[in-house]
């Protein structure tokens, strides 16, 4: 059924562990990415064309894009700031690439080193160069709900950037709670304004989970219509440029939500679960999934 489906974006690969300290090395990542691909999903982001300085964890991006066995049916993105990127990640043979704005001036600074309208005039490069070269593009926009340097953002700051990446050509806008600051409530207000510029069938939702509240902004998320949501196999994640942002909300918990309410996902949540267990065994860290916990106890 067409319209009990949702798309899950799996960031695991990606946002997941770009954060982490200890460098990971290359063939767990691709262990990672080959169960992820056994489990039904069938987009993955897996690494980032960025700056090593930047994001050390990610200067395996192009070992890590030569090395995954692309399964028919399966999109494979990467992050791309600029052209650098762009050409790093066309060399590799991306077919999917994705810029990142944001909402807030100071966080676009931090994170990506330009203002909101600088970064802009790169992803407008981007977009020129990715589509001559038949790549889908995917756009962010981070700090939808909140900013970890000016605090409250407000929806008109969401609305101009995210009309932004549409019209340079991006698919649809992933909202991101960078810092899971959201609540239902600040969800709706968000929705409320933004579906009266942008229909829902152009925006995804990246939820954090750091306040504990990113199932349930999903859920005001699926009310509005949006059938693309991000998440992160067990729990995995957080901003470096975002102290305190705990990890995406746990594909596994997503999951077992959208099954339990009557949407398919194309998930096999037992596989899932497997690969969550993987990475989280690797890392030496509790499964951040309460799906995985519970099951464990079975
Ligand atoms: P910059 O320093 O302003 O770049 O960084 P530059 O153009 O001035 O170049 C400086 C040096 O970087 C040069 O090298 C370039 O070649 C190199 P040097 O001459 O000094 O040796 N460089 C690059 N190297 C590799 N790949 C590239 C690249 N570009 C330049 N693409 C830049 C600007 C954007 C590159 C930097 O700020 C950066 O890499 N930032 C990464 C930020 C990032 O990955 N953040 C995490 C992802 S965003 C996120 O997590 C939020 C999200 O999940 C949504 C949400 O949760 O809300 C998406
Ligand atoms: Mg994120």
């Amino acid at each position: 059924n067409l319209a009990n489906f949702v798309q899950i974006v799996e960031v695991g690969p990606r946002d997941g562990l770009q954060n982490e300290k200890t460098i990971v090395p290359t063939s767990v990542k691709l262990k990672l990415i080959e169960m992820l691909s056994d489990c039904g999903l069938s987009k993955i982001e897996v690494t980032s064309f960025v700056s090593p300085k930047w994001i050390p964890q990610m200067s395996d991006q192009k070992e890590v894009m030569q090395g995954i066995t692309n399964k028919p049916g399966i999109s494979y993105s990467v992050l791309t700031p600029n052209l650098k990127g762009l050409e790093g990640a066309l060399a590799s043979g991306a077919n999917e690439v994705a810029i990142f704005a944001a909402a807030s001036e100071t966080f676009s600074e931090k994170n990506i080193n330009a203002t909101i309208d600088k970064s802009l005039d790169k992803f407008r490069d981007v977009c020129k160069h990715a589509s001559t070269n038949n790549i889908q593009i995917r756009g962010y926009v981070s700090c939808v709900l909140g900013c970890p340097y000016e605090g409250h953002i407000l929806p008109k700051a969401v609305i101009k950037v995210s009309e932004q990446l549409l019209s340079m050509g991006c698919y649809e806008v992933s909202l991101g709670d960078t810092i899971g600051i959201g609540t239902p409530g600040s969800v709706d207000t968000l929705l409320r304004e933004i579906t009266q510029f942008i229909p829902a069938d152009k925006l995804a939702m990246h939820c954090h989970d750091t306040y504990g509240q990113a199932l349930a902004n999903i859920m005001v998320a699926i009310m509005y219509g949006i059938r693309t949501l991000d998440s992160s196999v067990a729990g995995l994640g957080g901003c470096p440029y975002a102290k305190g942002a705990s990890g995406n909300v746990s594909t596994e918990d997503l999951v077992y939500m959208l099954h339990g309410s009557g949407y398919e996902t194309g998930v096999n949540l037992k596989k899932l679960i497997e690969a969550g267990n993987y990475i989280s065994e690797f890392l030496q860290r509790q499964n951040g999934s309460k799906v995985s916990k519970a099951n464990s106890k079975l």
